[in-house]
């Protein structure tokens, strides 16, 4: 039997800076926390936490907490994730005396730049993503008028911009490259006056590639990442309509191999963009060792 680890499975770039500059913050001594958790990653998150760095869970939570007197400003720092927040939050830290520490991923601050400037100049964004993720929610607070979020190609079969309106398309870093081009072709037949950016992150983008090709290959499909993850989700669904045998596993404890048909030839391992190393060696020898 033939263990085959996609080359893309684990941590991003993007997620990968964020959570190493995290630990870069850890040695100034300062108090460190971070604008919701780092990665969607529990061991990272646990890791983070024994180390004393906390997470700020909510903008009320951020609101709730004791302005620093102007003496001690500095003193505590609030490190950005990879996902990006909205304007106004980098406002709020600075008000509190915070140091704000930006580790939004570039890719994501390439977006935030897009639909402030396109929305300034008078443009309704329409950003294909989840509405309710952080990145999206994140995007839309750059925008600095109209937006919608579009779920999927019925909710663009379902919109109808205002007369004369101008449209830019953008999308969420890891939306489905078919649904996002599937968009832009209903778009294109009701023939809109818009703008289109494919922003979808080049990592996510090949990460699904391989995944796919692993998967239409493979007996056994093994997919590592956090419940919470939205890009462990998406590899999921694309290897399940692959193959049929495909799980998703948190941590090694989730794999049980006496579910795992033995004549299978060849097991495919891939993870999400918040998935530690360390978390694929361990699946990756356990299969190797126990099938
Ligand atoms: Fe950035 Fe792409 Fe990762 S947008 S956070 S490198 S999935």
């Amino acid at each position: 039997m033939e263990v085959r680890l996609a080359k893309t499975a684990g941590f991003c770039f993007g997620v990968k800076r964020a959570v190493d500059t995290v630990y870069e913050q850890i040695k100034t001594g300062k108090t460190i926390y971070t604008y919701g958790p780092i990665a969607h990653n529990e061991a990272v998150v646990r890791d983070l936490e024994e180390k004393g760095v906390r997470v700020i869970e909510s903008r009320r939570e951020l609101e709730r907490m004791q302005e620093l007197p102007p003496e001690r400003a500095g003193e505590v720092v609030v490190v950005i994730r990879a996902h990006g927040v909205p304007r106004e939050i980098y406002e709020l830290i600075r008000e509190k005396g915070f140091v704000c520490v930006d580790a939004t991923c570039p890719s994501v601050r390439r977006i935030h730049r897009i639909a402030e400037r396109e929305s300034l100049a008078g443009k309704h964004i329409l950003i294909a993503g989840n509405p309710v993720h952080p990145e999206v929610e994140g995007i839309v607070g750059w925008c600095r008028g109209p937006v919608t979020v579009l779920e999927s190609p019925e909710d663009a079969e379902k919109y109808a911009p205002l007369e004369g309106e101008n449209l830019c398309l953008l999308s969420q870093t890891t939306y489905n490259y078919k649904k996002f081009q599937h968009i832009v072709e209903i778009f294109q037949k009701k023939g809109y006056n818009d703008i289109v950016v494919n922003t979808i992150c080049n990592a996510t983008e090949k990460s699904q590639a391989e995944a796919r090709a692993i998967a239409a290959q493979a007996d056994i499909m093994i997919v590592i990442g956090g419940r919470h993850s939205s890009n462990t989700a998406k590899l999921y669904e694309i290897c399940r309509g692959e193959c049929e045998h495909t799980y998703f596993i948190q941590t090694l404890d989730d794999l049980h191999l006496e579910e795992i048909p033995k004549s299978a030839r060849l097991v495919g391992i891939t993870a999400g963009a918040s998935t530690p190393n360390k978390l694929i060696e361990e699946v990756q020898n356990y299969v190797r060792v126990n099938f």
